[in-house]
């Protein structure tokens, strides 16, 4: 595609279609330029040209001018549908549906590879961060041992309001949504399905393993209360929540789990929108990765890098998988929690071992001690809304 003028077709013009928009007409240094613009309500007043629009997906599908298909839409099984007949079609996709792509990873590995086309996703996770093409170029397998921290936007903007600044829970969520950071639906946020997506995405490039969604454990900070805030505070921490993956003898474990975390910690001055991403590997120690993880033109900006990276005919090589010494995935790991709980019968310490804390008033109690993964994915009573789980340092 070197030196001719790329021809884009979008699919969606929500928040990240129009961050692309406004970013793609602020950059000067790539030849690109919007041809179509595929929307699902054709009544929507838009901000731009109507002709750019069409409600009919075969307009950018079939145009055989269209170089690359821009994938920027909410509906998951919709997605997918338009990217794989995009691919089919040998057309370069960029994509940035988390969702989708962590779901379908096998099936978007394969069909990239048989139809020989470039399919890159760096906006899909921690947006304005470039740490797919990071994991993918410069980290060798054998020296990375773990992706660790911050990959959802909301949760981190509504912590740090109500850190920082003292607000309600309700009031920062609803700022992160009017911002546009939030998803749709925001319980994928808050329950934490939204970096769980990104940290399937991450452990792919980083790992070579293919994880399904669903055997990864998540629990968000929708339980999260003043006891715990204080708790928090007491000991000179803040609370985040980290999507963590990591290899250990041969095995990957990941999770999404609310930390405590301390001051001295890189991810602590990572605040509202922001994400932050730590690399520990071999010989380098720690990296530290921070850029904004969510909005308009954050995301924008990442997808105009996939596309710039296209002219250059970049496409990921997926080197970890052909190593062919992926680590296997566990959830065979224990953890250091503190669980916050009303009455004994809303949980179960005999799951606990070295327990090392205990404290009881007449209207929380709580435990610090360690738990397998496995077991808290078990665990029915974390769904009581009574329960509030932290991990500990
Ligand atoms: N809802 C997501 C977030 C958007 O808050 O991080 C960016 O993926």
């Amino acid at each position: 595609m070197e030196n001719k003028t790329i021809n884009l077709g979008i699919f969606g013009f929500g928040v990240v279609g129009q961050g692309l928009y406004e970013v793609l007409n602020r950059t000067k240094g790539i030849n690109a330029r919007i041809k179509k613009i595929c929307i699902k309500d054709p009544n929507k007043s838009r901000p731009i040209d109507s002709s750019y629009f069409t409600t009919d997906k075969n307009e950018i599908l079939e145009d055989p001018t269209i170089d690359v298909v821009v994938e920027l839409i909410n509906d998951t099984e919709a997605a997918f549908e338009i990217v794989s007949t995009a691919l089919r079609n040998g057309k370069a996709v960029v994509s940035a549906s988390k969702r989708m792509i962590a779901e379908n990873l096998p099936a978007l590995y394969q069909l990239q590879a048989e139809n020989k086309v470039p399919f890159l996703y760096e906006a899909s996770s921690c947006a304005s961060i470039p740490i797919i093409r990071n994991l993918e170029e410069y980290y060798d397998n054998d020296l990375l041992n773990a992706v660790e921290g911050i990959c959802n936007g909301s949760t981190n903007y509504i912590l740090t309001k109500i850190f920082e600044e003292n607000l309600s829970f309700t009031t920062a969520l609803q700022q992160a949504q009017d911002l546009g950071f939030a998803e749709t639906d925001p319980t994928l946020d808050i329950e934490g399905y939204d970096p769980k997506f990104k940290i399937v995405i991450l452990l792919l490039h980083a790992f070579g393993t293919f994880v399904k969604p669903e055997e990864v454990f998540n629990f968000g900070i929708h339980h999260l209360n003043d006891f715990d805030i204080q708790f928090a505070k007491q000991r000179n921490c803040t609370i985040k929540l980290i999507a963590q993956c990591r290899r250990q003898n041969g095995h990957v474990s990941s999770y999404v789990l609310p930390h405590l975390i301390k001051e001295h910690n890189l991810l602590y001055d990572v605040y509202n929108e922001y994400n932050g991403i730590l690399l520990e590997s071999a010989f380098t120690d720690k990296q530290f990765f921070v850029g904004k993880g969510a909005g308009g033109t954050a995301t924008g900006s990442a997808v105009l890098s996939d596309i710039s990276a296209l002219v250059y005919n970049y496409r990921y090589e997926y080197k970890k998988i052909k190593q062919n010494n992926q680590p296997s995935f566990t959830n065979d790991v224990n953890l250091k929690v503190y669980l916050r709980y009303k009455t004994p019968d809303q949980v179960d310490l005999a799951e606990f071992f070295n327990i090392s804390e205990k404290y009881e008033s007449t209207e929380w109690r709580y435990v610090v001690g360690t738990i397998n993964l496995q077991k808290l994915r078990e665990a029915g009573w974390l769904k009581n809304k009574n329960v509030n789980l932290l991990v500990l340092e």
